[in-house]
């Protein structure tokens, strides 16, 4: 399929809440890169808000071209769905396999869509509200996905039209978003060809994440009865009405996931941007808490995908965001992480995680390592008082990838029971 018509690109404005057009979108012919142009209006306006504050400075009058994704840019590629989302989508619409991902940004509806920008064929915005399934709903909407999964026929005909009018979050694994209150969470249930309670053990992580001082997001496990287990997490980017401009680590990195090449996929290189984006010391080194923390528990899950920044109105800056989608590999015991942890490193070794660390902010590397083993202290003691929210067998799990984390990372003076 080809964009000939284009598609004007809306943001949510961070502060009045206040949706207006950015730009417009625009691909001609396949072989073509797609081009993205503020509108003259937005510019005229002196909004503050780039899109993209890497990719996409803020300037009028000009067409940037799209360097990844076969032609579309960065940041609108972000606000796509990935496998999941895309299987709904391609039954529902009969696209090819090869289908453009801009075919996916316009079929996609705005409801649901990840961070603050939306888009549409008309020139004024238009947001079809998101509408979705309450917390009282959690159950039918589990089984509903798992149906949705299994191909098989609806349970509750409303509930999965209201799951298939929502596809556009991104992630390979079968999911919802669910309103309570103000509150928007991302429902993700265990699925049949799971090999572990990946639910629970992606709750337990990010309570040890939070348990050990850093940012993770919130989140909730569910599993009464004989009922499937289910993990809600708050979504950041929403609030009620309002919607939280995103950014995924892919794009500030300028880097294509999935597909791409990994040598672009480097913390040390995201802690630098964050810091080139306006984003606090303390989000560096938070950054390199995180990839710590994946090394230890053997998130090698951790691609540019899985990293985001948010704009933080109060603030008036980009952040990163807390931190998602942590989960410890439960098949193997990684010895290599997915993004660089120094210059063309993945491994997991206290050398390699030490090796960049002034790129992180650390004066020298000596305060980079009294750094690490007070983080890793923190994490060890953090670990039994979590560790309750675990069936036995992925405790002992756990509790031998944290032993030999540490071995990794630890020096060689130190003593881990
Ligand atoms: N707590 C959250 N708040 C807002 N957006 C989120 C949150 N968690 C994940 N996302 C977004 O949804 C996408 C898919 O979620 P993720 O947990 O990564 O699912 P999967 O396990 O399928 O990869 C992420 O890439 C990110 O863009
Ligand atoms: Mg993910």
């Amino acid at each position: 399929m080809t964009i000939s018509k284009p598609l004007f690109v809306y943001l949510q404005r961070p502060d009045t809440g206040e949706w207006v057009t950015v730009g417009r979108y625009a691909r001609q012919r396949d072989d073509e890169p797609g081009m993205f142009m503020y509108a003259p209006s937005y510019i005229d306006a002196r909004l503050p808000w780039s899109v993209d504050p890497v990719n996409l400075p803020l300037i009028g009058g000009i067409e940037h071209l799209a360097q990844r994704y076969r032609g579309l840019h960065d940041v609108l590629r972000d606000t796509c769905p990935d496998t999941w989302g895309r299987q709904l989508l391609q039954r529902e619409y009969q696209l090819p396999d090869n289908a453009h991902d801009s075919d996916y940004l316009r079929i996609a509806r705005n409801g649901d869509r990840w961070g603050a920008l939306a888009t549409g064929a008309a020139r004024k915005p238009s947001i079809d509200a998101l509408r979705s399934p309450k917390l009282q709903q959690l159950d039918g909407l589990v089984e509903e996905l798992q149906a949705m999964s299994e191909r098989r026929p609806p349970v509750d005909a409303r509930l999965r039209k209201m799951l298939m009018s929502t596809p556009s979050m991104g992630g390979a694994r079968p999911k919802g978003t669910l309103r309570d209150g103000e509150d928007y969470w991302l429902v993700k249930p265990i699925m049949q060809s799971d090999v572990a309670d990946i639910p629970r053990l992606e709750h337990f992580t990010l309570k040890w994440g939070t348990a050990s001082g850093l940012n993770f997001a919130q989140s909730v496990h569910h599993q009464v009865g004989g009922a499937p287990s289910v993990v809600r997490v708050l979504r950041f980017d929403r609030k009620a009405d309002r919607r939280k401009m995103a950014i995924s680590a892919a794009s500030l990195l300028s880097a294509e996931y999935p597909g791409g090449l990994r040598a672009g996929w480097s913390y040390p290189l995201l802690a630098q941007i964050l810091q080139r984006i306006g984003a606090p010391l303390r989000d560096q080194i938070e950054l390199f808490d995180r990839m710590v923390f994946n090394a230890i528990v053997g998130n090698d899950d951790d691609h540019p995908r899985n990293h985001a920044a948010i704009y933080d109105i109060q603030e008036k800056r980009w952040r990163l965001s807390p931190a998602f989608d942590v989960v410890p590999n439960p098949e193997m015991e990684p010895k290599a992480l997915a993004m660089q942890v120094s210059a063309g490193r993945f491994d997991i070794t206290r050398e390699a995680v030490l090796a960049d660390a002034e790129l992180f902010g650390f004066k020298d590397q000596n305060e980079a390592e009294l750094h690490l083993d007070a983080l890793l202290d923190t994490i060890a003691s953090a670990f039994p008082t979590v560790q309750a929210e675990l069936p036995a067998e992925l405790s002992t799990l756990l509790r031998d990838r944290l032993a030999n984390g540490m071995r990794q990372l630890a020096a060689r003076t130190t003593k881990y029971p």
